[in-house]
């Protein structure tokens, strides 16, 4: 037999447990949400002086990518360095570096750079921002607590030993 005051009692039971789980399912889907609308951080370098290594490591002609810092530390030519963000400044994509074209390609409109950064083909507008390059008893260091937006390549912006 049915007892009308137990089925009842139940039925609260069940009710409160399924707000309770309610409850629990919305603070979880709110933590997921800060989660993924937090600023990244991006491992221990980023936003810090990155100590790239030293000098002589970087051949000449040479793209160094540090994923953790998103930049590529080139060594030009004539041994002057660039740290080029990785961000690609039409719609900020990670550019990839290819070693075949020698050139960055990215991936999401097909906007191309050269070794210095400078835009070899739309449709991005501006060159790959720059992080400041020190040079302090042999060793490279970049500050990426800072992009620098640039118009186009100047030689002052080339690190020297
Ligand atoms: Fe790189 Fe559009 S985001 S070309």
């Amino acid at each position: 037999m049915n007892d009308p005051s137990r089925s009842l009692e139940r039925r609260r039971i069940l009710l409160r447990l399924w707000k309770g789980l309610g409850l629990v399912a919305g603070v979880e889907l709110l933590a997921i949400a800060a989660a993924f609308f937090s600023p990244r951080k991006s491992g221990q370098q980023a936003g810090s002086i990155v100590v790239a290594g030293p000098a002589s490591d970087f051949a000449l002609g040479s793209v160094t990518p540090f994923p953790q810092a998103r930049f590529y530390l080139v060594r030009l030519a004539d041994g002057g360095f660039l740290a080029l963000s990785s961000r690609c400044t039409h719609l900020g994509c990670t550019v990839p570096w290819s070693d075949k074209e020698r050139a960055f390609v990215c991936p999401c409109h097909s906007s191309a750079f050269d070794v210095r950064g400078e835009v070899l083909s739309p449709p991005a507008s501006r060159p790959l921002e720059l992080f400041a390059v020190a040079i302090e008893r042999g060793l490279v260091l970049v500050d990426t607590s800072r992009r620098v937006e640039r118009s186009r390549f100047e030689p002052d912006q080339v690190a020297h030993l």
